[in-house]
């Protein structure tokens, strides 16, 4: 990747930037990354973020919905200070440390359902997936695992079998779970049947539920989770219908099967509420939790209930390193600051200022095709023409660079590639709300009159 050649395409100063990137290429191997714009990342403070050299960028990205409460909240970065220098870690296999029982405690309070509650740690939403996975089939005694097409679960094995976004060939070659089943998951804009799911959600419910039924059927007695994303996140933001969800619980549990509520990308107050789960009104079985969860350490946590993560059999759950005790640390601050700062109504009240504003904007820009959104839980998705609904990757990819010209980092997501992936803090203070919007308007305007030349789409990967 030639990114100095885009130098003539900004107007940006990128040469430090730059001199990063080519020493990245000789020596991090291509399969790491996803890369957007020729940017290196210097440092960061709540909403703002600047480049190696010295760019200033609002974040609508919070590398990849982590910073919730936005970067260096000086109570994460206390607790970090505290415990570091108190004592890193001392592995949790062996001996106790209340730093993990503490977050534990504090986590399950959060969660819904009325049952003693357990959780385990690990460092990644990744390997928070495998645990799941783990303690369902320990629990059921059962192997397979019904997920979705177009989901994201991670990139260990076990999480990469259960991903569904990306290709059976790409997966093939490095030699997956083969115990996982997949469902259409019901997306109200664009699906398989041709409903109109904000219309008629009934019938999309029956639409979905219908395959599963028959899947389960097939598969009797040897499916031992359901493993579902509350909003599809990389899938492009996706909300099913309330009702699926509730049919989908409720027969989970008639059939003795687990219900993993994977909310890596959607939990800790991002949609409005602290786990996307609870505006569907149904208890889980596990919670996977990661990202935002550690505050900017790498913690996952999986939760839920205690007969079920107590069947996992030892030591099938004890890395060295789980509930380090920096990271534990770090996420108990988290946790306390979402819930003081009252962050999941702060995501409710933006997410429908940001809603409303691309709704405005969607009577100007024919290419605004839906704008799907809980909390700041947001997704806009970018078409040729309303009526095809066929996806524009291109000119998402060029309001994102537009946007990363004019100082906002503004990425795209979905099966497509086509969605405007917004999410940015939840305490984003209001004069830079309004300086992003301020940013995206003349970004719209600059794709829609063709100021963002064609000739920058190679170099921008994107999903
Ligand atoms: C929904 C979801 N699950 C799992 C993961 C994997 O998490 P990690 O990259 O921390 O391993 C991601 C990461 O983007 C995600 O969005």
């Amino acid at each position: 990747m030639d990114w100095k050649s885009l130098a003539g395409y900004t107007n940006k100063s990128i040469e430090k930037s730059c001199a990063v990137i080519e020493k990245d290429e000789k020596n991090i191997p291509g399969a790491v990354a996803i890369k957007y714009f020729p940017m290196a990342i210097e440092r960061a403070e709540g909403s703002l973020v600047w480049d190696a050299d010295g760019n200033r960028y609002i974040d609508f990205l919070t590398s990849a919905a982590v910073y919730n409460a936005g970067h260096c909240h000086p109570s994460v970065v206390e607790a970090v200070r505290d415990q570091v220098g108190k004592l890193q870690n001392y592995t949790v296999v062996y001996f106790y440390n209340d730093r993990q029982v503490r977050l534990a405690e504090l986590l399950a309070s959060t969660t819904p359902g009325d049952f003693p509650k357990k959780a385990a740690f690990g460092f990644s939403g990744s390997d928070g997936v495998d645990a799941a996975i783990r303690a369902a089939r320990s629990y059921t005694g059962r192997k397979k695992i019904l997920s979705f097409k177009e989901s994201y679960h991670g990139m260990t094995t076990a999480s990469l079998s259960v991903t569904g976004i990306i290709s059976e060939e790409v997966k093939r070659s490095v030699c997956l779970d083969p115990n996982v089943i997949f469902a259409e998951y019901p997306d109200p804009y664009r699906n398989s049947w041709g409903i109109d799911g904000y219309a008629d959600p009934e019938a999309l419910t029956k639409a979905a539920m219908d395959p599963i039924r028959e899947l389960l059927e097939k598969n009797h007695g040897d499916v031992a989770a359901v493993l579902i994303e509350p909003a599809q996140g990389d899938g492009g933001m996706i909300f099913p219908p309330e009702d699926f969800m509730r049919q989908l619980r409720e027969m989970t549990a008639r059939e003795g099967i687990v219900f993993i509520d994977e909310e890596v990308q959607t939990g800790m107050g991002r949609s409005g509420k602290w786990w996307a789960i609870q505006h569907f009104g149904i208890d889980p079985d596990l919670i996977v939790s990661a990202k935002a969860l550690g505050g900017g350490m790498p913690i996952s946590a999986v939760v839920g209930r205690a007969d079920i993560l107590d069947a996992v059999p030892v030591p099938l759950l004890a890395y060295t390193h789980t509930g380090h005790s920096v990271n534990c640390a770090s996420a108990e601050a988290m946790l306390k600051v979402v819930r003081d700062e009252k962050l999941a109504e702060e995501a409710e009240k933006k997410g429908k200022l940001l809603a409303d504003w691309f709704k405005d904007k969607a009577v100007r820009y024919p290419f605004i095709g839906d704008i799907r959104q809980k909390g700041l839980l947001m997704g806009v998705e970018i078409v040729s023409d309303k009526g095809s609904k066929t996806p524009d990757k291109s000119m998402a990819l060029k309001i994102s660079w537009a946007a990363w010209e004019r100082g906002l980092i503004l990425i795209t997501f979905g099966k497509s590639g086509n969605v405007l992936r917004i999410a940015p803090p939840l305490n984003i203070p209001e004069d830079l709300l309004q300086e992003a919007l301020e940013i995206l308007n003349a970004s719209l305007e600059d794709a829609a009159s063709g100021r963002v030349s064609d000739d920058i789409l190679p170099y921008l990967k994107g999903w």
